[in-house]
C-alpha cells in the first residue's frame, strides 16, 4: 500500500491515521463528576503534576519560617548582645546572614517550581478544552459563538490557573502569619493584641473591596468576550464589511462594546482607588499604637527595645496575609465563575460520537443507501422526511432541488455531520453510526462551494488529508483537479503560500484547490457540493473530461444546476419537500416531470447573474 501511495498513485484503502501526537498530552483528565466542586474537579490535575507543586509549598514554607525568624533574632541581638553582652553579636550577624542566603534560594526555587507548575497546569487545561472542542459536533458549532470559546480558553483559564495555584502559596503565607502572631504572643500578650487591634479592619476592608469588585470583574470577562466576538467577525467578514460600506457602523459597534468593557474596568479602577489606600495605610495605625504602648512599656523597664523593633518588623510581615486573605477570597470567586464557563463547556457531550465497537469501513464498493430519512436542524422545522435514495456502487448522481431544499444537508448526513431522527443511511449496507468516524470520513470525500484553504503552501493545503502524500501525488492531484498550470504559474508554485483563508486566489482556484485536496485522499465515494459553481464555464468545460474519468471508478454524488455538471451523471434525482420526487435520466424529467423544468428554470434564472459577472 505504501509502495503504491510513494509511486504517486494515491491508494484508496483506508489505512488508520498515525494516532501518536507529538505534544504532550494532558496527563490527566478534569474529574467528569458535574456534582463536584469546581476545585475538586480540577485535582486530577495538579495530582498528575504534584511533585514540582509539592516542592513550591514546601520551598516556599521554608523561606518563610525562615523569614519569620529573623525580627526574633534581631529582637534577641538587641538584647543579649547589645544591651546585656550576654552572647557575641557576631553570632546573630552570622546567623542572620546564613537566614538571608539560604532563604533567598529556597525563595527561588519556590517560585521557579510554582510558575512551572502553574503554567504546565494552563497548558493542561488548555489542550484538554481544545481537545474537547475537537471533538464537538457540528451543532455545537452551529449555536456557539467563537468570541466566547477564545475567551473561555484564554482569560478564563487563566484565572482558574491562578487560584488552583497561588491559594494554596496564599495560605501558607497565611500560616506563617499565625507563627509571627505566636511569636509576638511569646514576647508580649498585651503588646501582640493591641498590635494586631487593626488587623480585624484590614480584613473586613478587605472583605468590602472584594464584594464591591467581584460582580465588576464578571462584567470585565463577558464583556471582554463580546468584544472579542465582535472583533472576530470584522475581521472573518471584512470582504462583507466593506463590500456594504458598513465600516463606520462596524467601528459603532465595535466602541459600544469596548465603551462597555472601559466603563467596568474604570468602576473597578474606583474601587481600588478606594480600598487599596486604606489597606496599605491601616497598618501604619498598628506601628503607632505599638510605639505609644510598647515605648511606654519599654520606659517602664515591662519589655527590651528589640521588641518594638522586632514587632514592627512581625506587623509589616502580617500585612500581606490579611491582605491576601480578602484578595484569596476574591480570586475564589472569579475562579469559580471561570470554572464554571469552562465546565459549561467540558461538559457537553458531543451529539454524534462514535459507537463501541464501531469498526472501520474498510474498501467499501460504494452503495450508498438513504431510507425513510428524517431530519431537521430544530425540532419545529423538518428539513427531509421519508426521504429514500439509492446511489449504486460506481454510480454518478446528480441532486437537484431548490435552494434551501436540503441538498447540502443530505450530503451532510451521508458524512455524519448530524445524525438522522429517523430511518437510516448506510454505506455497503453498513449503518454509518456504526462505522469509526476517522474511516467513515476517509472513506467518503467532500467539496464544499465554500472551500476554507488554510495559510499554508498550497502543496501543504492539497496534501491537507494525507500530509506525508509525495509531491508527486501532490501534483498528480492537482493536475487531475486542472489546477496544476495556474499553480505553476504563480511565482513559487506549489510552495506559494495562501493568504488568510485563500482570499488571494480566485473562487475558482480556490474551489480547484479543494477538489484536489479531496481527490488526493483518492476516496471510494465522493460528494461534489456545488463544487463547481464558482469555476467559470470554460474551465469547467476543460476539466469536463478529467471529471469523466474521475467519476468513473468512484460513487459520485453532485450537488449542481449547471447542465453541463449534471451531464457528468448517469441518472438525476430530483428533491422537493424534503423528498425525492422523482429519479432518472436527465432528459426524461425534463420531459416528463413539470417540476424539473421550474427548478431548474429558477435555478439557471438565480445562477445567471453570478456566472456572467459584470452583465448583471
Ligand atoms: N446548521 C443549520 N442549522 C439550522 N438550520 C439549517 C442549518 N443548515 C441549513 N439549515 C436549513 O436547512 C434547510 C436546508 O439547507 P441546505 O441543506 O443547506 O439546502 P441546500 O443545500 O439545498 O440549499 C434550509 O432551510 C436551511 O435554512
Ligand atoms: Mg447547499
Amino acid at each position: 500500500m505504501r509502495a503504491t501511495r510513494e509511486s504517486g498513485q494515491p491508494s484508496s484503502a483506508y489505512e488508520p491515521p498515525p494516532s501518536a501526537s507529538n505534544y504532550g498530552r494532558p496527563p490527566s483528565q478534569i474529574d467528569p463528576d458535574p456534582e463536584k466542586k469546581w476545585w475538586q474537579r480540577v485535582i486530577p490535575l495538579l495530582v498528575a503534576r504534584k511533585w514540582p507543586f509539592i516542592g513550591a509549598l514546601s520551598f516556599s514554607f521554608l523561606s518563610l519560617v525562615l523569614q519569620v525568624l529573623v525580627p526574633n533574632l534581631l529582637n534577641q541581638a538587641l538584647d543579649r548582645s547589645i544591651q546585656t553582652h550576654s552572647v557575641p553579636l557576631h553570632h546573630y550577624v552570622e546567623l542572620i546572614i546564613a537566614i538571608g542566603i539560604v532563604g533567598g534560594i529556597a525563595g527561588f526555587l519556590a517560585r521557579w517550581l510554582l510558575f512551572r507548575s502553574a503554567y504546565d497546569f494552563e497548558f493542561d487545561l488548555r489542550n484538554l478544552i481544545y481537545e474537547h472542542l475537537s471533538l464537538m459536533s457540528f451543532s455545537f458549532y452551529d449555536r456557539t459563538q467563537s468570541g466566547q470559546l477564545i475567551s473561555r480558553a484564554n482569560s478564563d483559564i487563566r484565572s482558574v490557573q491562578m487560584y488552583a495555584t497561588f491559594a494554596p502559596q496564599i495560605i501558607i503565607q497565611c500560616a506563617i502569619g499565625l507563627i509571627a502572631f505566636i511569636f509576638m504572643l511569646s514576647i508580649d500578650i498585651p503588646l501582640a493584641l493591641i498590635a494586631m487591634a487593626t488587623m480585624p479592619i484590614l480584613f473586613w476592608t478587605g472583605v468590602r473591596m472584594r464584594n464591591a469588585m467581584f460582580p465588576i470583574s464578571w462584567i470585565i470577562q463577558a464583556r471582554l468576550a463580546e468584544v472579542a466576538t465582535i472583533t472576530d467577525e470584522n475581521i472573518n467578514g471584512v470582504r462583507v464589511v466593506k463590500s456594504f460600506a458598513q465600516e463606520q457602523k462596524e467601528i459603532n459597534t465595535l466602541a459600544d462594546a469596548s465603551s462597555g468593557v472601559s466603563w467596568a474596568y474604570i468602576k473597578d479602577a474606583d474601587y481600588r482607588a478606594r480600598f487599596t489606600p486604606i489597606l496599605q495605610n491601616l497598618p501604619q495605625v498598628g506601628l503607632a499604637l505599638v510605639l505609644v504602648f510598647g515605648g511606654i512599656m519599654v520606659i517602664q523597664g515591662k519589655v527590651g527595645i528589640g521588641a518594638i523593633l522586632a514587632f514592627n518588623a512581625y506587623l509589616l510581615m502580617l500585612q500581606a496575609p490579611f491582605m491576601m486573605l480578602g484578595m484569596l477570597i476574591m480570586m475564589g470567586q472569579r475562579a469559580a465563575a471561570s470554572a464554571d464557563r469552562i465546565f459549561e463547556i467540558m461538559d457537553e457531550r458531543p451529539d454524534i460520537v462514535e459507537k463501541p465497537g464501531a469498526y472501520d469501513l474498510e474498501n467499501p464498493a460504494g452503495l450508498v443507501n438513504f431510507r425513510n430519512v428524517s431530519f431537521s436542524y430544530n425540532e419545529n422545522q423538518p428539513i427531509l422526511k421519508d426521504f429514500d435514495l439509492t446511489i449504486e456502487a460506481g454510480e454518478t448522481v446528480a441532486l437537484v432541488g431548490r435552494t434551501g431544499s436540503g441538498k447540502s444537508t443530505v450530503a451532510r448526513l451521508l458524512l455524519r455531520f448530524y445524525d438522522v431522527q429517523d430511518g437510516s443511511v448506510s454505506i455497503d449496507g453498513h449503518d454509518v453510526r456504526d462505522a469509526t468516524m476517522t474511516s467513515l470520513r476517509a472513506n467518503v470525500g467532500v467539496v464544499l462551494d465554500d472551500s476554507f484553504l488554510f495559510s499554508i503552501s498550497i502543496a501543504d493545503n492539497i496534501a491537507y488529508g494525507r500530509p506525508d502524500a509525495s509531491r508527486a501525488a501532490v501534483e498528480a492531484a492537482a493536475k487531475a483537479a486542472h489546477a496544476h498550470d495556474f499553480i505553476t504559474a504563480l511565482p513559487e508554485g506549489y510552495d506559494t503560500v495562501v493568504g488568510e483563508r485563500g482570499y488571494t486566489l480566485s473562487g475558482g482556484q480556490r474551489q480547484r484547490l479543494s477538489i484536489a485536496r479531496s481527490l488526493l485522499l483518492n476516496p471510494p465515494i465522493l460528494i461534489l457540493d456545488d463544487a463547481t459553481s464558482a469555476i467559470d464555464v470554460k474551465i469547467e468545460q476543460e476539466i469536463h473530461g478529467a471529471f469523466v474519468t474521475l467519476l468513473k471508478s468512484r460513487t459520485t454524488l453532485i450537488v449542481a444546476h449547471r447542465l453541463s455538471t449534471i451531464s457528468l451523471a448517469s441518472r438525476v434525482a430530483l428533491i422537493d419537500g424534503g423528498r425525492i420526487i422523482a429519479t432518472g435520466h436527465h432528459e426524461d424529467l425534463l420531459r416528463d416531470v413539470p417540476e424539473y423544468g421550474e427548478v431548474l428554470a429558477q435555478v439557471e434564472a438565480s445562477v445567471i447573474p453570478t456566472t456572467r459577472g459584470g452583465e448583471a
